[in-house]
């Protein structure tokens, strides 16, 4: 379908309009927005993060060179002076940066760089909240060259315990660590110093424990004002020492005013930083004290959790199809979430070692309310845990009458998966 609306034979390619996603080639985001695509008339043009050189020509793939940014500037523009671009999608945390600044070149609604730039960084976010007089956790920046000793110090003065360590610029919470004491705090500072090490990164984020329990918000800007798509529940406690994600559920069933203080802490983070076009994805704990941001970004949810999320108009409507109506200026207001509730279960990677099987496929994907169960680990390859893995076993989806329909048969799915890990050779 997506060949015919890229093809230059189509009927009227003058009316078709284009629009350039932004990509890992290996992402999950990339597919849901070409079926999003070819579903609603749009032609695609895949901006992928491969060297140009290894890109045969071709009016709907580029190879981009995501961390050249004037390049890949370059070679947009003059593409596009062929080939007009209507819009430029971001789908994952690593293309936001140069959606931003592609869509300043091109004149294209966009986020200011400035704004991508600061919902990349963890603490360019935390300062720039707290200098606009949002509620933040006490929190220190250090570099990895620090002597531990020292950061424990300034901890244990500023700070204080629970604490968490984070890197500023990773996702799906690596490296992410609460430590409860000094000699956690040590151990903690030493493991995200060795994972950032290949990474050329060098920020350490020290914030105060947030306890509470944990949202996500999944929302869409059009000139600043946030539409609200879907609100998360997370019932798995998320206390540490490490963070994995596991279940997100909505509708949400907290109270409406909890609902409220959520909603109204995401958007307003999202306006400090000047995120104000395109897909938000917002993270947020509530306690006594009211609603804290973890972190706002400027895409949409990661991995195959966008399946969760069905909306209704005339017909049934992706969220990528709603990212993509919004980026090229059509109404989507009018839209809201379907009425069933919705979850998803990011399968945590258990221990390390290697897959050697999986069993109990069949019978996950027979529990009422499971739509689909996907492995996403190949067999055979090492498996990573938190904090330094970045990735999950799979991902199961279900829908059901209530949200803890949902949950209960998320869990139970999981319950009868069963994967065999072989334990790493010493
Ligand atoms: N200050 C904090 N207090 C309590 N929990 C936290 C805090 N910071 C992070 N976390 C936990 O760690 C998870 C990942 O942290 P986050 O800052 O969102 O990084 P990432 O980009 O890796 O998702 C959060 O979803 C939350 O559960
Ligand atoms: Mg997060």
């Amino acid at each position: 379908m997506a060949d015919t609306l890229n093809s230059p034979t189509a009927a009227d390619p003058a009316a078709v309009p284009r629009v350039l996603v932004l990509a890992n080639a290996y992402s999950y985001r990339l597919e849901p927005f070409l079926a999003a695509a070819a579903k609603i008339g749009v032609a695609v043009v895949r901006g992928l993060d491969v060297p140009p050189a290894h890109v045969r020509a071709a009016d709907d793939v580029l190879g981009l060179d995501f961390r050249d940014a004037d390049r890949a500037v370059r070679q947009v523009r003059a593409y596009a002076a062929r080939h007009p671009l209507a819009a430029i999608l971001p789908t994952d945390d690593a293309t936001v940066l140069l959606a931003a600044r592609l869509g300043e070149a091109l004149g294209l609604r966009h986020n200011a760089v400035a704004s991508a730039e600061a919902a990349r960084d963890k603490l360019q976010m935390r300062l720039a909240l707290q200098a606009a007089g949002q509620r933040v956790p006490s929190f220190a920046a250090f570099t990895v060259d620090q002597p531990v000793a020292a950061i424990v110090a300034a901890v244990a003065a500023r700070i204080g315990y629970p604490c968490v360590v984070k890197p500023t610029c990773l996702s799906g919470s690596r490296g992410v660590i609460r430590a409860n004491n000094a000699a956690e705090l040590a151990a903690a500072v030493e493991r995200v110093r060795r994972l950032l090490a290949p990474l050329r990164q060098t920020t350490l984020l020290i914030e105060g424990y947030l306890p509470g329990r944990e949202y996500a918000l999944e929302g869409l800007l059009s000139a600043g004002q946030l539409h609200v798509l879907a609100l998360f529940d997370k019932p798995d406690p998320l206390e540490g020492p490490y963070f994995e994600e596991t279940i997100y559920v909505t509708p949400s069933r907290a109270d409406p005013a909890a609902q409220a203080a959520l909603t109204a802490c995401v958007a307003e983070a999202a306006a400090v930083l000047g995120l104000r076009e395109g897909a938000v994805h917002g993270e947020a704990r509530l306690n006594d004290q009211g609603a804290w941001l973890l972190e706002v970004a400027g895409r949409s949810i990661g991995g195959l959790c966008g399946q969760t999320l069905r909306f209704t108009h005339s017909a049934s409507v992706t969220l990528e199809e709603l990212i993509l109506r919004q980026a090229l200026g059509r109404p989507v207001a009018d839209v809201a979430r379907e009425r069933q509730a919705g979850g998803v279960m990011m399968i945590p990677i258990p221990a390390a070692g290697t897959l050697v099987g999986i069993v109990g496929e069949a019978a996950a994907r027979a529990v009422p309310g499971v739509e689909s169960v996907t492995i996403t680990a190949p067999l055979h390859y090492p498996l990573v845990p938190l904090p330094e893995g970045e990735s999950y076993l799979g991902f199961i989806i279900a829908r059901g009458a209530t949200p803890e329909a949902v949950e209960a048969a998320l869990r139970q799915a999981h319950r009868a998966l069963h994967f065999e890990i072989e334990p790493p050779l010493a």
